[in-house]
């Protein structure tokens, strides 16, 4: 700069999304000493600002611990008086930290819970699965995986309602997903898995709900003569097995029927 007799204050200011303006966060007086502003408050015990004194006027500040808060536009502001003696202001350009850097890998979610309209879930029925967890940043999505028997993967869903709570001073984004879908009888015993989607993320980060009960209404039985013929002879035919099967979440009942007699011989699985 020319013409200055004098270097009154140099600030830095920090733009202030929620007013659309630069405030200044820090001011340092030559030969007298530094200081956070009543808007840098939040940067105390995080910067260090560097001392000036009129033959060496670089202002600096030290952040020593980052926040998310950090990443955003600054400029600096030089307040002087020229050799006329007329006080006068020179403002940098904007400089920015930009946030593409940070880069904080999703944690574990931390639950799974299903959301059940009536106590017992049968097939038709709508079941809700919610997941929450810290996503980080940038943040992740979550993926629903719904697997049978043996860990068979049936179904992979994406969230369908979501909604994000944003930590801007440790760069966290809280998440809360959710999945409905219709119930059939192949969801007995399902177990549904909720992982964040991220490519930071690390391998096998998921949380698991309990097993589904699911009642599900028995299926048309089928019956078995044994021995299997058209006719049968008294005396001769001593014995026959009738066996019916059938499939049912919640032990089915079977009846059988002899000598023209409705008669419950067994409710077990034959
Ligand atoms: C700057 O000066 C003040 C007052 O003289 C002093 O308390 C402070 O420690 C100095 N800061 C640095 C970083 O030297
Ligand atoms: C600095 O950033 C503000 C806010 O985004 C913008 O309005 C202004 O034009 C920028 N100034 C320069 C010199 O880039
Ligand atoms: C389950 O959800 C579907 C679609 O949202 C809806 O049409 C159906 O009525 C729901 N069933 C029950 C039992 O709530
Ligand atoms: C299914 O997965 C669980 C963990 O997710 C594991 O403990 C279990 O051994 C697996 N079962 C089979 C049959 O692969
Ligand atoms: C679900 O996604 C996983 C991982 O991307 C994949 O291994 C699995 O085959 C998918 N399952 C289905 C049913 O598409
Ligand atoms: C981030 O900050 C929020 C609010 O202070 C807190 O609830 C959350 O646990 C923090 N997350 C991490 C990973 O530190
Ligand atoms: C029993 O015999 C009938 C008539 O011969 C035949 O159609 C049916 O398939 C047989 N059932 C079994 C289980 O063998």
């Amino acid at each position: 700069m020319e013409n200055v007799f004098k270097i009154d204050a140099v600030y830095f200011l920090v733009f202030i999304v929620s007013c659309i303006t630069f405030e200044s966060i820090a001011t340092y007086l030559p030969d007298i000493k530094s200081l956070i502003t009543p808007r840098g408050q939040y940067l105390i015990g995080r910067v260090t600002l560097r001392n000036i004194t009129q033959s060496s006027t670089k202002a600096v500040m030290v952040f020593n611990n980052l926040l998310c808060i950090d990443y955003t536009l600054y400029k600096c502001c030089v307040r002087y008086t020229d050799s006329g003696g007329v006080g006068q202001d020179a403002t940098s350009n904007n400089i920015s930290l930009t946030k593409i850097s940070v880069q904080v890998p999703p944690s574990l979610p931390d639950r799974i819970t299903s959301i059940k309209s009536t106590p017992v879930t049968a097939e038709g029925d709508n079941v809700t699965y919610v997941c929450t967890g810290d996503v980080r940043t940038p943040p992740a999505n979550f993926i629903f995986q719904k697997f049978g028997h043996e860990n068979i993967s049936l179904v992979n869903y994406t969230a369908t309602k979501t909604s994000t709570q944003e930590f801007p001073i440790n760069c966290s984004f809280y998440r809360t997903s959710s999945i409905t879908f219709m119930v059939t009888a192949d969801d007995n015993q399902a177990v549904m898995r909720c992982a964040p989607v991220s490519t930071l993320a690390a391998e096998n980060i998921y949380v698991e709900s309990e097993p589904l009960e699911v009642i599900y209404s028995v299926k048309m039985p089928t019956i078995v003569r044994h021995p299997n013929k058209t006719y049968y002879l008294v005396g001769l035919d001593a014995r026959i097995d009738l066996t019916c099967t059938t499939d049912g979440n919640r032990e089915p009942s079977y009846l059988r029927h002899k000598d023209n007699q409705l008669e419950a011989i067994s409710t077990r699985k034959l």
